[in-house]
């Protein structure tokens, strides 16, 4: 089993040859605790789990991919370093969001030393409620976690793997990729499973879980705004307020500004799903909108994403 797995110090390799496999994508991905992944991050997933120590302080973003976290590293990162620089040299005028908030299973992984820009503690994450490592949940630190509508992620989510792909092989068709969508066979997958782990968190423990929808946050930037910034122990005062902190803040990291710097126009990352390593800084910039969708996906797709949605969300309290 996993948990003999870990206790003994197996290889990765051991672990994730032991879990149910799915061939439908270009990749295989593995099913560990109920949840999809391909073999690089569940590896970075598992040393988290069993390495990670959470310190006083820390703070977690986390999402399911394609859901606003480029988003939400860049205004976590804006509400606590505001004081740190003047406007003209916040570090994301020249490092790309990913560059400033570290991925725990990620960047954690390759460099357990990592720490975001000035030793920060801001990290990301988009490993499930369920399988996040002990010393997270086990702390009070503070959890926030966006969601975005299941059939803007899936759209989001196709042209971002078609960039990974940068035509060097042939993608998963739309129709065979949306069938493993909606049966939850997707990086992190299922979704709702995702969504739901976090929601579920919120309501039980609302002082150490804020649940935002990029909807939300795209429609009333400045509540939302306010909201995550006490949250996360930054409040605005009410004479930063009075300064027009907040709205500088939301100009800072919407997307027409960040998308528009030369870092996020031009620059790459180093990444180790793509081959040759570096991936363009602009591939998590695309849109930006909401109900995209409707520009890829047939109306039928459309019903048939919010059916389960319904379904699986139902008597939660939680809808799109
Ligand atoms: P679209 O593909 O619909 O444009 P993630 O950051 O979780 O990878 O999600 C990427 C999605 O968030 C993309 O959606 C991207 O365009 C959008 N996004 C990136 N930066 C944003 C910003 N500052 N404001 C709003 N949406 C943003």
């Amino acid at each position: 089993s996993i948990k003999e797995a870990q206790d003994s110090p197996k290889t990765y390799e051991d672990i994730i040859s032991t879990l149910p496999k799915d061939n439908g994508w270009k990749k295989p991905l593995y099913l560990y605790q109920g949840f999809w992944y391909i073999a690089f991050q569940l590896e970075g997933v598992i040393f988290a789990q069993q390495n990670f120590q959470t310190q006083p302080g820390d703070i977690f973003l986390c999402s399911f991919p394609k859901s606003g976290t480029t988003w939400l590293k860049a205004l976590a990162f804006a509400i606590v370093t505001r004081n740190r620089f003047d406007p003209s040299s916040n570090p994301l005028l020249t490092k790309q969001p990913h560059d400033c908030v570290p991925f725990l299973e990620m960047d954690y992984f390759e460099n357990p030393a990592i720490s975001g820009p000035g030793g920060l503690s801001l990290w990301a994450t988009h490993i499930p409620y369920a399988s996040l490592p002990k010393s997270i949940t086990d702390s009070s630190c503070k959890i926030v976690y966006i969601c975005r509508d299941p059939k803007d992620v899936f759209v989001s989510l196709w042209h971002y793997l078609n960039k990974l792909r940068a035509d060097k092989f042939e993608g998963t068709p739309i129709e065979r990729a949306f069938e493993l969508y909606c049966n939850g066979s997707s990086l992190y997958g299922p979704q709702w499973d995702h969504v739901l782990g976090y929601w579920k968190a919120s309501l039980e423990r609302p002082n150490q879980v804020l649940f935002i929808q990029y909807e939300d946050m795209k429609k009333d930037s400045i509540f939302h705004l306010k909201k995550l910034a006490e949250f996360i122990g930054y409040p605005l005062s009410l004479e930063e307020e009075s300064e027009g902190r907040v709205q500088k803040i939301i100009e800072l990291c919407s997307f027409e500004n960040l998308s528009n710097l030369e870092v996020n126009k031009t620059g790459k990352r180093t990444h180790r799903e793509v081959e040759g390593g570096k991936m363009d800084n602009n591939a998590y910039f695309r849109k930006g909108e909401i109900g995209d969708w409707k520009n890829l996906l047939t109306s039928e797709m459309g019903e048939k994403l919010d059916n389960i949605t319904e379904k699986k969300l139902s008597g939660s309290g939680l809808t799109f």
